[in-house]
């Protein structure tokens, strides 16, 4: 019987607090169980020396190997080429790019490693799915290394347009390394087109009439896998959220006033800054709303040594302070702005009592959050979800109210038109969204994703 092996720079221990884990790790423990499963990747911990051999924890019918880093590799390879240079060339930001051959070799090395240490734990029935950025020339390193099972890659970020891709040195490679796998999944049909571009007119591969890709000397699926969330533990923790002392406190704090939310990972892609301006713009050109609405953004710090994080840190803090500072009166703060991340169960209620969710990424791969604020809503008196069309979930959340978050302008028009939704409007927006949520569950990503990797290798007919 199959075997799922799961690779992933981060893996979510299930002893790690349920709480903590995400909707992907606990999507990715169902599959793991069904038939038992291994769950590989970095063990969170930095060392003064990458571990020798994986450290192996079994839960239930679930392996978990996981290697420490050492301080250069986690720099080069994490730190580094992964998100300095293609978490900003994937979110269209060559702007903020660094290359360097240093970082390069690293990301290089710790993926050698990590095929190096994967491959004594595969058995021949296994059906190996590795996830995101960090890891995309694994495939072609465990072919290196003989392993002729099923391999699947999903990317969660987007994949750019190819005159954005080429900006990065080693695109090529990176593209070839796609092809070492059997199937690629990817969020949105943008993505897989500008896989398909890149294959053909920078590789001279071939799409062919049945989607399949020949590129390389091989033969893979690309297709594209919307990524969704579990929706009935959304519902769920939402619907019982008012028995919760922070929802309680929420709403007495909130009890005069209406309630705004974003709640993004703090990191450049998001258009966090763009978002605070826009709220600015919305309180000078709507002052009818001035101490009847604030903004709730939570923003978690994210990869804090890599120095473009820290930047946009320093710039938040100083767009808050200027925002309250212009604003506030002294029985009102428009702007709340918290670094600190909080529990699943916490942020249901915290969706459910706010009145718009502002998801405004300028670039997003799919933005989980748009779906979680969704699925967080009571149908009879919806939230309106104010959500940028250059995140892969406005592909299927169409009934948002969809807005450009460079037009800083439109973005405030869109939060009075939100603020000032009527019921009806608010309630058939609701249920398109609710409806599309549903039918892109997590479920549905992760079994549509394991039967195209199923149904590999894949052949051309002559
Ligand atoms: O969006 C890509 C992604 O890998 C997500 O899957 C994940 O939530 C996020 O980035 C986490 O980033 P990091 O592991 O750097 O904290």
């Amino acid at each position: 019987m199959r075997r799922l092996v799961v690779v992933s720079n981060r893996v979510a221990l299930p002893d790690e607090g349920a709480a903590r884990a995400g909707g992907l790790a606990v999507a990715l423990q169902e599959a793991l169980q069904q038939n038992g499963g291994l769950w590989f990747g970095w063990s969170g911990r930095i060392t003064p020396q990458s571990s020798d051999s994986p450290h192996i924890r079994q839960f239930g019918q679930v392996t978990f190997a996981t290697l420490d880093l050492s301080r250069k590799d986690h720099a080069e390879y994490y730190n580094g080429y992964a998100n300095r240079s293609l978490w900003p060339v994937f979110h269209y930001r060559i702007d903020l790019a660094d290359f360097t051959r240093e970082n390069y070799q690293g990301y290089l090395r710790v993926n050698t490693l990590f095929a190096e240490k994967l491959r004594p734990l595969l058995r021949d029935e296994d059906e190996i799915w590795v996830h995101d950025y960090h890891l995309i020339p694994l495939g072609e390193e465990l072919r290196r290394l003989g392993i002729r099972q099923r391999l699947g890659f999903f990317l969660h970020t987007p994949f750019p347009a190819m005159e954005v891709l080429v900006v990065l040195p080693s695109a090529s490679r990176i593209v070839r390394s796609l092809a070492a796998y059997d199937v690629v999944g990817f969020q949105t049909a943008a993505d897989l087109r500008a896989f398909h571009d890149h294959v053909t007119l920078e590789s001279a591969g071939e799409v062919l009439s049945n989607g399949l890709v020949r590129g390389f000397g091989r033969t893979l699926k690309a297709d594209v896998f919307p990524i969704g969330i579990d929706v009935g533990p959304m519902v769920a923790a939402a619907e019982s959220a008012h028995r919760l002392a922070s929802t309680r406190r929420l709403r007495r704090n909130f009890s005069e006033c209406k309630l705004m939310i974003g709640v993004d990972r703090l990191d450049y892609s998001k258009g966090l800054p763009e978002r605070f301006k826009s709220f600015e713009r919305f309180l000078e050109k709507y002052p009818a709303w001035r101490g009847k609405v604030s903004l709730m953004q939570i923003a978690p710090s994210s990869r804090a040594d890599v120095p473009e994080y820290m930047q946009i840190r320093r710039q938040l803090e100083a767009e808050a302070g200027h925002i309250n500072g212009r604003f506030a009166e002294f029985d009102w703060t428009p702007l709340h702005y918290l670094n600190s991340s909080y529990q699943r169960q916490t942020l249901a209620g915290f969706y459910r009592f706010s009145q718009i969710g502002v998801v405004s990424p300028l670039r997003d791969g799919m933005n989980l959050v748009a779906k979680e604020y969704v699925a967080a809503q009571n149908g009879e008196d919806p939230g309106v979800l104010v959500l940028s069309r250059f995140a892969g979930a406005a592909r299927e959340l169409t009934s948002a109210l969809q807005i450009n978050p460079y037009d800083l302008e439109g973005v405030a028009d869109a939060l009075a038109r939100a603020l000032d939704m009527p019921i009806e409007e608010r309630r058939d927006r609701w249920q398109d969204l609710m409806s599309a949520v549903r039918t892109g569950s997590l479920d549905h990503w992760r079994d549509s994703f394991l039967k195209a990797l199923t149904e590999a290798p894949y052949t051309v007919e002559t």
